[in-house]
């Protein structure tokens, strides 16, 4: 096992076995009532998250709306980071770079868990075109729409890490510039579509979550303007031998 292997499988274990308690744990409660400690670990998942009202399943799309979004703005500013070499003093490339990758699958999972959810949910239940299909929601359909857009671009994006090896170096670059359209998507449609909105706190994520990523986008032209500039004066630079 090489030493660039072992934060991924140490990384990927703990999430999979806190994941795995989690979830094991909601399963098990909401399965099994009549046993005295699930039943009171049931009862305390109905008085956290709702589980027991016909809104639950809106409150559970609405935090895996958050969390994909958050997630998302992690990969973005994260590719921002990779991209101006921030981290190169600091971790191994191939960590950063598989880290990038699997932050991009873990909100698209969130993502997924938001959207799939619609379908079930009792409060006001999406059929599949509404979810699939642009502007025809039946709840906020410009501000729904322009989030199925963003999550159209985000799977374009990832996908092409995929595809890197046969698409080549730039065009994999130029495709990649679209998860600026794509975090741009998602944030408009979090705060417009979103009823956690009209809170301060979720106002502070929003703003916060994007100031950080116009920062590192500035910082990211900077660098690669200055590597265009000096890339040619090195290239041209005259040689010295000694004779
Ligand atoms: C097919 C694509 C999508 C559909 C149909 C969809 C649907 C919805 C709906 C109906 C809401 C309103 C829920 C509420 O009242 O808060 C919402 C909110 C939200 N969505 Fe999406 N969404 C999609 C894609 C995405 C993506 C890709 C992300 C982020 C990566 C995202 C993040 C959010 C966030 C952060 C909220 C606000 C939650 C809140 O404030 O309570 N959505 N979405």
């Amino acid at each position: 096992m090489s030493e660039s292997d072992m934060p991924k499988i140490i990384g990927y274990s703990t999430i999979g076995a806190l994941l795995g308690v989690i979830g094991g744990t909601i399963v098990i409660g909401l399965l099994l009532p009549g046993l005295p400690l699930l039943g009171l670990i049931s009862r305390l998942f109905n008085w956290l998250f709702a589980l027991d009202t016909v809104q639950a399943l809106w409150y559970i799309t609405r935090a895996a709306g958050i969390i994909a979004y958050l997630l998302l703005w992690l990969s973005t500013a994260w590719g921002l980071a990779v991209s101006s070499k921030i981290f190169d003093p600091l971790l191994h490339r191939a960590f950063t770079y598989d880290m990038h990758q699997f932050i991009s699958l873990v909100a698209i999972g969130f993502t997924i868990l938001h959207i799939v959810v619609l379908f079930a949910d009792q409060y006001l239940p999406f059929s599949v075109p509404q979810v699939l299909i642009p502007f025809i929601a039946p709840y906020r359909p410009i501000w729904v729409g322009i989030g199925i857009i963003g999550m159209y671009l985000t799977l374009l994006v990832t996908v092409t890490f995929y595809f890197r090896r046969w698409i080549g170096q730039k065009t994999f670059r130029v495709i990649h510039l679209a998860s600026f359209l794509a975090y741009a998507a998602v944030t408009v449609h979090g705060l417009m579509a979103g009823t956690d909105s009209v809170l301060l706190a979720t106002q502070l994520m929003y703003a916060g979550s994007a100031l950080a990523i116009v920062f590192l986008t500035v910082y990211w032209l900077v660098m690669m303007l200055q590597n265009k500039t000096t890339a040619p004066a090195v290239a041209n630079a005259p040689v010295y031998r000694r004779s």
